[in-house]
């Protein structure tokens, strides 16, 4: 049980997320960095009350389909009441046992700041076996601080070398949020870096997005 199983969490991130652009406009840009095609089978790691898998369905269009898969159950019923298409269908469990969760191939899987929160090395097996062969998998991160990209990237390069993936492609990307975002972001609770916030100035959610595939 983690903090996002609590209906509270659910509700606050919910009004959160339709209040302030932060992660509409992150599922946006891991989409387009993720090259999904419309009328493709997409996997969402981590799809909380549905705001990437909205942005998921409007890239894969009626001939798509949207495969949502989350831990908890608040987020996902959160997630059902959001978003009513025919052609999502909705998976509580962890991520690395999304192998067991969902059937059949995916044309690629993202995962919208939510990664990192992942057990990496089963849940990576997990999405490889998921993944068709031409399939990718598409994360994103995101720091308060600017990070030094470059190290980072090559720090994932290894990790997901090490675990059987290239690294295809790295961007990096910034996007702006008003004061009131973030003392609104820090009542989450979820984050301590937001929660030590005491000024009034807009601030730079600084996200890299990592593209990548299992090895053949
Ligand atoms: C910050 S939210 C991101 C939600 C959505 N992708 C978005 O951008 O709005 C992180 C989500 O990851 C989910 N999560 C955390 N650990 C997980 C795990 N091990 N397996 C599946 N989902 C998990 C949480 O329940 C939460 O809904």
């Amino acid at each position: 049980m983690t903090v996002w199983h609590s209906p509270q969490t659910a509700d606050r991130y919910d009004r959160y997320t339709q209040k302030f652009p932060l992660y509409a406009t992150t599922s946006a840009r891991l989409v387009a960095a993720a090259g999904i095609r419309p009328g493709s089978r997409v996997l969402d790691l981590g799809c909380g009350t549905g705001v990437t898998t909205r942005a998921l369905l409007a890239r894969v269009g009626p001939a798509g389909q949207v495969l949502a898969v989350d831990s908890s159950p608040a987020m996902l019923d959160t997630a059902r009441a959001n978003v009513r298409a025919d052609n999502v269908s909705w998976y509580q469990g962890d991520a690395r046992d999304v192998d067991r969760l969902v059937g059949g191939k995916v044309d690629a899987a993202v995962s919208n700041m939510a990664f990192w929160q992942f057990d990496l090395v089963p849940t990576l097996a997990a999405v490889a076996k998921v993944l068709t062969d031409e399939g990718s998998l598409t994360f994103s991160i995101g720091y308060r601080v600017r990070p030094d990209a470059a190290a980072i990237a090559s720090h994932w390069r290894r990790t997901l070398r090490d675990n059987g993936y290239d690294l295809v492609e790295a961007r990096r990307s910034e996007h702006r949020e008003s004061a009131l975002s973030l003392r609104e972001w820090s009542r989450l609770a979820l984050v301590a870096q937001a929660a030590a916030q005491t000024d009034d100035q807009p601030w730079t959610l600084h996200t890299l997005y990592f593209r990548c595939r299992p090895q053949g």
